[in-house]
């Protein structure tokens, strides 16, 4: 079913080589073998510096200039992350009538929750193949911004909070894409944490926490993933605009990680001409989003177009630093054969609605279990159905990351797909969505009626990402906004409590991106889900796993705190919200790496995730071998289901010189086992697994010594411990 990941590089040389290159006007000695490079060098020996600036900046919404006389086509860009958006036309506004419709994936978060880098893999092929099919050349995403505090408003459209998952589910997502001839954008590099001020806030941090936090998931997706083009943030990193940082995008990515594609700027995110010209960025987008509410949008007047051509002309700038601009989008281009002729690529097939619902099935996760799940189908007369989510559709919120979903199944739906006519399904939404609503106390008894009356309860509510599709509308989940908190809108505590006090069995389900604040109700509750925004297949699968058709398996790839103070660097000082400078103190003790560190209880922890059957680890081994170091153990199914398991190996510096977090993630795996069944599992560390980044000396080091090797179903939940010596 999964496609085999081939090198895109090496498909992309392929392909180029085939094709005869084909170019209104005569070109130089170029065949059909004729090299990349080449072929680019012949191109720019034609391209006049108006033309080449033309190619730098916007030349619409979402698309990049193109030299017509040449041949060179725009590049036509669409957002991601979870679904090739639908259509804004050249000028953001809304195409009516348009075939634009696609898949609606789970989230970055669902994604990253099942902790299987072979769906990310299916992911991306979802997305390369409808990109391909709308004539797209560059889906922008992945987002790979650690979640480093559950206020982000974006957080949904990452992936976790820690480095190492970041990067595996990376990696398959950039090849899943690219395979498909399109390019994937690793986004927005670096530290967009917050959406606060995105635009003018200034982000500090060690080389420690950069290094060992922030940058692994772009280098993943670079240097493995080989991901052809990197969005750069909105945000300032150590007083420079990331757009303009010779820093991160030349010293960084282009010569240390050997990026060889384009950056892209974030929509907006370039501020000056010099700033940009002289730094690593090569195409500036999203200059014209100031532009439009003047009504007098001119893509002659962004950063890289007029000005530079003064500016070059007047020998303030060099020439030749636009000609390396160009040459990477011209090596994009090649890449992705935007020259040529591609196949039609495909349109939410069922392949795709199964990816999805696959990806659903195993990102939801079921945070607590006293024996209410899983719910019995058979002869269940009533059910009773509570909250705001349950009927909600999804997909077009949040901002860029909208999708027009081909369909989407809602949670209730997914209930009555499942249970069919012979249950009687009672719905109440407890409360309203709205800015000024929220619940009332008629709704509130609406919905305990229900539940008393009902042989199963369930309550679906938690996060939304705005009132209503609208950018302006933007709410909680959403770009260009942060939650306030972790409480609950529109009175959802007080109803989720009301209904446990009239029917403690009801099952509770949050939608959502991260955590909320549940301890006005946690200790009541007897079944706990963590829904996510699951895609358009959400509602099935969340049926599925409540009625025990799907065996949970979703692990959380963020840390759920007790309450939002407990999470390292809350809470955020109103100074740095004043004076828009954060300076991310913690280092690198984010998520788990503190609170277990600091011996923080979470609600919660890094990696948690039941199951309807238990898992045996037994008979560890940890040995070195072919320079690295192998984990085996022992997994058996000890229950008499089905299940999947993610085996997580964690390890800790028994003795070092610079303090170290109490646990790191280095590997996992997921299994599945029949009831009853076992299998020995063996993850395999590098030396990388055991090195940190030393910030006196500028280099990763690997300090000789003892580490123990730490092996469970979730962070706070080590079932086996072994060492080895470095
Ligand atoms: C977002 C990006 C997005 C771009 C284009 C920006 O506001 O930050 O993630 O790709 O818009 O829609």
């Amino acid at each position: 079913m999964l496609k085999s990941a081939i090198p895109f590089t090496a498909l992309g040389l392929v392909l180029v080589g085939l094709l005869l290159f084909t170019c209104n006007e005569p070109q130089e000695p170029d065949t059909p073998t004729m090299d990349v490079e080449a072929k680019i060098d012949s191109l720019m020996s034609q391209l006049t510096l108006a033309e080449k600036v033309n190619m730098i900046h916007a030349s619409s919404a979402f698309t990049s200039g193109g030299v017509e006389r040449l041949g060179i086509p725009e590049l036509i860009m669409s957002d991601g992350p979870h679904g090739v958006r639908h259509e804004h036309g050249r000028d953001w506004v809304k195409d009516e009538g348009v075939r634009d419709s696609s898949t609606y994936l789970p989230v970055g978060t669902a994604l990253a929750a099942t902790w299987n880098p072979e769906l990310g893999y299916a992911f991306g092929t979802v997305l390369g193949t409808e990109a391909k099919y709308r004539g797209k050349d560059v889906i922008l995403g992945p987002g790979l911004n650690i979640i480093r505090t559950p206020l982000n408003g974006r957080n949904f459209e990452y992936l976790t909070e820690d480095p190492f998952l970041n990067a595996r589910m990376t990696v398959g997502y950039v090849r899943g894409v690219q395979d498909q001839g399109i390019a994937a954008c690793a986004k927005h590099y670096i530290a967009n944490n917050l959406e606060y001020d995105r635009e003018y806030v200034n982000v500090e941090m060690s080389d420690r926490a950069l290094r060992e936090i922030y940058l692994p998931g772009f280098k993943a997706a670079v240097q493995e993933g080989e991901a052809l083009t990197v969005m750069a943030a909105y945000n300032k990193f150590r007083g420079e605009y990331c757009a303009h940082s010779t820093y991160l995008l030349d010293d960084i990515l282009k010569e240390e990680y050997g990026f060889t594609g384009a950056v892209i700027s974030d929509w907006n995110a370039v501020k000056s001409t010099v700033g940009a010209a002289t730094a690593g960025l090569d195409l500036e987008m999203g200059s014209d989003l100031p532009m439009l509410a003047t009504g007098n949008v001119d893509y002659n007047k962004f950063h890289l177009a007029d000005t530079l051509i003064t500016l070059i002309e007047s020998g303030e700038i060099e020439e030749s630093l636009i000609d390396q601009k160009v040459r990477r989008l011209l090596r994009v281009m090649f890449a992705i054969n935007a020259f040529g002729e591609r196949d039609a690529g495909a349109y939410n097939t069922p392949e795709h609605q199964g990816i999805a619902r696959q990806i659903a099935d195993e990102a939801i996760v079921l945070l607590k279990n006293d024996g209410a799940l899983p719910l019995a189908a058979e002869g269940l007369g009533t059910l009773a159905v509570v909250g705001a989510n349950a009927t909600r559709k999804q997909a077009g919120g949040g901002g860029s990351s909208q999708v027009k979903a081909f369909y989407e199944i809602t949670p209730l739906e997914g209930l009555q797909n499942l249970l069919g006519d012979g249950t009687t399904i009672n719905y109440a939404p407890g409360y309203e969505v709205s800015r000024e609503g929220g619940t009332t106390a008629e709704m509130i008894a609406e919905a305990v009626e229900q539940v008393s009356n009902a042989d199963a309860a369930i309550y679906v509510g938690g996060w939304i990402h705005g009132y209503s599709d609208e950018w302006d509308d933007n709410a909680y989940d959403a770009e260009a906004t942060d939650k306030p908190d972790m409480m609950l809108p529109f009175g959802q505590e007080e109803l989720i409590r009301a209904v446990l006090d009239a029917n403690p069995n009801t099952i509770i389900v949050l939608v959502g991106g991260g955590p909320v604040d549940m301890r006005a109700w946690q200790a009541d509750a007897k079944g706990i889900v963590q829904a996510w925004y699951a895609g358009m297949e959400g509602g099935n699968a969340l049926a599925d796993v409540l009625f025990g058709n799907v065996n949970p398996s979703g692990k959380l790839p963020m840390t759920f705190p007790v309450k939002l103070n407990d999470y390292p660097g809350h809470p955020i000082p109103a100074a740095s919200y004043e004076s828009k400078e954060f300076d991310y103190e913690e280092g690198i003790y984010v998520g788990y790496r503190y609170f277990d560190t600091y011996e923080v209880e979470p609600a919660f922890a890094f990696g948690h995730g039941l199951s309807y059957t238990t898992f045996g680890y037994d008979n560890l081994t940890v040995e070195k071998r072919d320079g690295g170091v192998v984990v085996s153990l022992d997994v058996s199914n000890q229950g008499d289901v089905a299940g999947a398991e993610v085996v997580q190996v964690y390890v800790h510096d028994d003795e070092s010189s610079l303090e170290r977090p109490q646990k790191e993630l280095k590997g996992f795996q997921r299994v599945s086992l029949d009831a009853g069944a076992s299998q020995r599992v063996e993850v395999t560390l590098g030396e990388d697994a055991f090195q940190y980044y030393d910030d006196t000396q500028g280099k990763w080091v690997l300090e000789p010594g003892t580490f123990t090797i730490m092996v469970g179903s979730s962070s706070r939940d080590i079932r086996l411990e072994g060492s080895i010596d470095w």
